[in-house]
């Protein structure tokens, strides 16, 4: 099972599926760059913000109300934009792909 991360420049890193956990935790325990989790996961920083490709809108959903919060302040957020951290893994996620967006690297 693998999750794909893929920077704004085109780099790609592959992480391991850890289902239960968090997208953000996923990144932060393999060192994806541009993901901080300054929050800890609380929706309340934005510093794990993550572009699903749109492929994948379909598994993954759309941002909730919680989300919105943080990505509404965020002008260039896409519409597939999603808090990492509000992301939990789960089998139907093996082969997940997303974006890192550049503002934040
Ligand atoms: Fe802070 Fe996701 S870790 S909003």
């Amino acid at each position: 099972s693998v999750i794909t991360f893929i920077s704004h420049d085109g780099e790609k890193y592959e992480t391991p599926l850890e289902e239960g956990q968090s997208l953000m935790q996923i990144a932060i325990s393999n060192l994806i760059p541009g993901i901080d989790g300054d929050c800890g996961g609380e929706a309340a920083c934005g510093t794990c913000h993550v572009v699903v490709d749109e492929g994948w809108v379909d598994v993954m959903g759309r941002s909730t109300p919680v989300e919105e919060e943080m990505l509404s302040m965020n002008p260039e957020r896409e519409s597939t934009s999603r808090l990492a951290c509000q992301m939990t893994m789960s089998e139907g996620c093996d082969g997940l792909v997303v974006r890192l967006p550049e503002f934040q690297m």
